[in-house]
């Protein structure tokens, strides 16, 4: 198979235009039909033939003006139409089968309700379209469907007329006045409870709020509904955007292949990001909803008001939305954490992806299918770069830029450059070496190094900046990046450079190197770089470990607090990793004892500084990895760690103790505080009692998942208990039971493919249901370092066979299932060889889907 990649310097405005859509569907199982009536216009002059993309589509008429067309070619892809008037209305009746849709674009069936998923290039399944962002028409959309199992029939925009058939169907009129590309356009049809609420805007417009999930799931769905008055509040102080039509939807469905969807008037979500109650969810569970809501209704200005002009764009409207959404987050629980978490995906994921095959800017270049690229690249690297401009510009001014750019662009199709471009109407810095972020790959390394020379009492700190080429471009330039950085001397006083930086704590680093000096100040001087990572780079030093130490005393940035201890953790694993670990010797660990000692009463940064850091996160700073060395090093310390402080780790357990539950900020803090402390203790072996109470005593998921958690790390025995007894209580909610089914894929055990056909087996399991999939062999794969990585190449093997059997179903999915495989640059040579032996037998497969092509093939090449 050859594909050929779109580029983006190829883009073309488009040839015809579409303004009015007016869409009729008459719902079946299989044999769905769709009539279609388009106003379409020439766009400036040429006599080239109308060109519309559509796949899987039965075509039973088409017609122009009003008489049948005969002068037109279909193809397996597209249908091109010869010798149009340059407008007309053009009538096209197709016929889609949504029942055998498992592949869940377009228009599908799944437990008895029809849903439709279009971005990106969903909506040519559903009918014959320009399927582009920059085709901006406006839509009416006509339902017929049967009465008593599809009571609630929904588009877009507002409900017009409604009526009933004769024949046991009846139909809904629904309309959208505002014009939107085809990526934006849904359908739902299903037998739903519903939610209603009202939103009084800020200029007292009254919205009414409908939220619709699955049939006795009712009181599961309040949090959302509140979450979602809370993310139009916070819009409209935050960025003066106020919702725009009368009504806002959302449905939770439970066949879904991402998070969920920004349809103008109609948000889609997978029901994981919608219900949530203290019983079945987690602190976790309830903070995604919260997050994944307001992403989805910010979307409405960033997104829908002003779009995307092509795909290449998709950071426009996602790395700005993923920034909204989490400086909403942080707004509602707190800063430091959310930033950590933040971190974490950018080390864990976004680092990983920009190492391998797939490197990408945010902006990319070339697509062969563009559902690859939802990344951590364009979403979370995306996000950072908002963030530096944020960082720049200052509050007020990113919010200048904010209503330049709305000023501007309301109504329109545009580019990352637009957005650049407004948000450099309201800065001096000159943002165009700024925007190289958008089109380099890759993550920048910058290192920190000291000199002192006594002579002068002068201590030099040399910052070098390093791009090495990615896969995708050898020609890499210095970046334009905001280092927010202190300096503290011996005695824990801050410190300033003999240089003016660019403002207090932040410097430009904009070269290869960057100098300060610090004279007359004695040569112990503590550099504390990257403060609230301001910056998505990779940062190494010369610091020892009694600097990092030092630095989690006296640092101002509580980032860079937390930061410290994880360097340190990453030092201390590095020697057991080497075989030396007595290298981590006892000032280590006294220092480590009182650090944690003096933060009893910070529960916050407490709780985060004593999670150790993830294997994901230590390959990023290293190469030709030993994969189990490295994982019995991180276990081996990690449980030294538990020994080392096992008196103060129980004095931290029973004071996080928390009363009847509440998702409330102290409360999570809390448990997240005791959970991370009962997962270290798992690993000694006078925990069990403990992980049994807190299982029993438990009023709440957190808990519960807290101590099955630890019994993983405890023993099989205890493990294997206390996982019957909740399956026993949770076997009728697959929601619930995918916690248990990714605790099973995660538990790292010589049987484990044993256990995952096991799983597979399992009567709550369907290989047709993603979140099912994901909990299985996602975490198999992602998470189950030991498993997935067994020495014998069976863990990969075992990935291999199922993504050969899942693509012909749901390419999408296996696409992000292939993932770690391609991942395989940090390793040992002969494990690469295993690797990409089984990469080499997905491509072998000639009916191989264009998004599994797209992956496997670059990471063989
Ligand atoms: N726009 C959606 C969101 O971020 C996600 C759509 C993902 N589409 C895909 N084909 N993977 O909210
Ligand atoms: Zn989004």
């Amino acid at each position: 198979m050859t594909l050929v990649a779109k580029r983006r310097d190829d883009y073309r405005a488009p040839d015809f235009t579409i303004t009015d859509v007016a869409l009729d569907f008459v719902l079946a199982p299989d044999s769905t039909r769709v009539t279609s009536e388009l106003k379409v216009s020439r766009q400036g002059s040429h006599s080239k033939s109308l060109y519309l993309d559509g796949e899987q589509l039965t075509l039973l008429e088409l017609s122009v003006d009003g008489s049948a067309a005969q002068d037109y070619q279909q193809t397996e892809s597209g249908l091109t139409i010869n010798n149009v008037p340059d407008t007309f209305t053009l009538r096209i009746v197709t016929e889609v089968n949504p029942a055998d849709n498992k592949a869940l674009e377009g228009l599908y069936l799944s437990n008895g309700v029809y849903c439709t998923q279009c971005e990106a290039e969903g909506f040519r399944r559903i009918t014959y379209y320009l399927d582009r962002p920059d085709v901006l028409a406006k839509f009416t959309v006509k339902i017929t469907g049967d009465k008593a199992s599809l009571p609630t029939m929904l588009a877009n925009g507002n409900p017009l007329e409604s009526g009933a058939n004769d024949d046991g169907t009846h139909w809904i009129l629904w309309q959208d006045p505002f014009p939107k590309p085809a990526y934006l356009f849904a359908l739902v049809a299903g037998d739903f409870d519903q939610l209603t609420d009202t939103f009084t805007t800020q200029s007292g417009k009254s919205v009414a709020l409908e939220l619709y999930v699955d049939k006795g799931k009712r009181s599961r769905g309040e949090f959302a509904l509140e979450a979602l008055k809370r993310a139009m509040r916070w819009d409209e102080e935050t960025f003066g955007l106020e919702y725009d039509l009368d009504i806002y939807m959302i449905v939770a469905v439970d066949f879904f292949n991402m998070g969920a969807m920004e349809n103008k008037g109609l948000n889609v979500f997978n029901s994981k990001f919608v219900l949530a109650d203290q019983d079945s969810a987690t602190d976790e569970d309830f903070f995604n909803v919260e997050s994944v809501i307001a992403h989805e209704y910010f979307h409405n200005w960033t997104g829908n008001r002003v779009t995307c002009r092509d795909w290449f764009q998709l950071s426009l409207k996602e790395g700005l939305t993923v920034f909204r959404d989490q400086q909403f987050s942080s707004d509602m629980t707190s800063p430091l954490s959310n930033r950590i978490k933040q971190v974490r995906v950018m080390r864990e994921h976004q680092f990983a992806e920009d190492a391998s095959a797939m490197s990408h800017p945010i902006r990319p270049d070339e697509v062969i299918e563009m559902n690859n690229f939802y990344t951590v690249t364009v979403y979370d690297k995306g996000a950072e770069v908002i963030r530096m401009m944020h960082t720049l510009l200052g509050v007020d001014g990113f919010r200048a830029g904010m209503d330049e750019y709305f000023r501007r662009h309301d109504g329109q199709a545009v580019t990352c450059d637009d957005f650049v471009s407004a948000m450099q109407s309201a800065t001096d810095i000159d943002l165009g070496h700024f925007a190289r972020w958008y089109s380099q790959s890759g993550t920048p390394q910058l290192a920190l190094a000291r000199a002192y020379n006594e002579q002068t009492d002068t201590v030099t700190v040399t910052i070098t900046q390093r791009n090495a080429p990615t896969a995708d471009q050898t020609e890499k330039a210095a970046l334009f990046i905001p280092l927010q950085i202190e300096f503290i001397d011996a005695t824990g006083q801050h410190v300033t450079p003999d240089q003016a930086m660019y403002a207090d704590n932040l410097l430009i680093v904009d070269k290869d190197t960057t100098t300060l000096t610090f004279t007359g100040k004695g040569s112990a001087i503590t550099p504390v770089a990257l403060g609230n990572f301001s910056a998505p780079v990779k940062l190494t030093s010369d610091l020892t470990p009694a600097e990092w130490l030092h630095t989690f005393r006296f640092a101002n940035d509580a980032f860079s607090r937390w930061d410290a201890i994880q360097q340190l953790y990453n030092w201390c694993i590095e020697q057991y990793y080497q075989q030396q670990p007595h290298a981590v010797d006892e000032n280590i660990w006294q220092g480590l004892y009182q650090a944690v000692e003096a933060s009893l009463q910070e529960t916050e940064i407490l709780g985060e500084c004593l999670v150790v850091p993830s294997f994901e996160t230590l390959c990023q700073s290293r190469s030709n990895i030993d994969v189990h060395a490295l994982n019995t090093a991180r276990k081996a310390f990690s449980e030294a760690l538990a020994e080392q402080l096992a008196d103060l780790l129980l004095t931290i357990y029973q004071a996080n103790q928390t009363d009847a539950y509440d998702y409330q900020p102290e409360q999570v803090r809390a448990r997240r505080c005791k959970n991370v402390v009962l997962g270290l203790l798992a690993q000694l072996p006078e925990c069990k009692d403990r992980i049994i109470a807190q299982f029993e005593a438990s009023d709440n998921m957190t808990d519960t998942l807290g101590a099955l958690k630890a019994a993983q790390h405890h023993d099989l025995v205890l493990f294997s208990n206390l996982m019957n007894s909740f399956e026993q209580r949770w076997h009728d909610d697959p929601l619930v039971l995918d916690k248990w089914f990714s605790l099973h894929a995660t538990c790292e055990r010589g049987d484990i493919l044993a256990q995952l056909t096991l799983l597979r087996q399992h009567p709550q399991f369907s290989q047709q249901n993603p979140n099912r999939v994901r909990a299985v062999v996602g975490s198999f794969a992602f998470y189950n370092t030991t498993g997935f990585h067994a020495d014998d190449g069976s863990g990969y093997r075992f990935l291999t066979d199922y993504l050969l059997e899942l693509d012909k179903q749901n390419p999408q999915v296996a696409s992000r299932l292939v993932t770690p495989l391609t991942q395989w640059q940090h390793y040992s040579s002969t494990r690469q060889d295993l690797m990409k032996r089984q990469l080499a037998r997905l491509l072998e497969d000639s009916g191989l889907s264009k998004d599994l092509y797209e992956k496997v093939s670059k990471a063989l090449a």
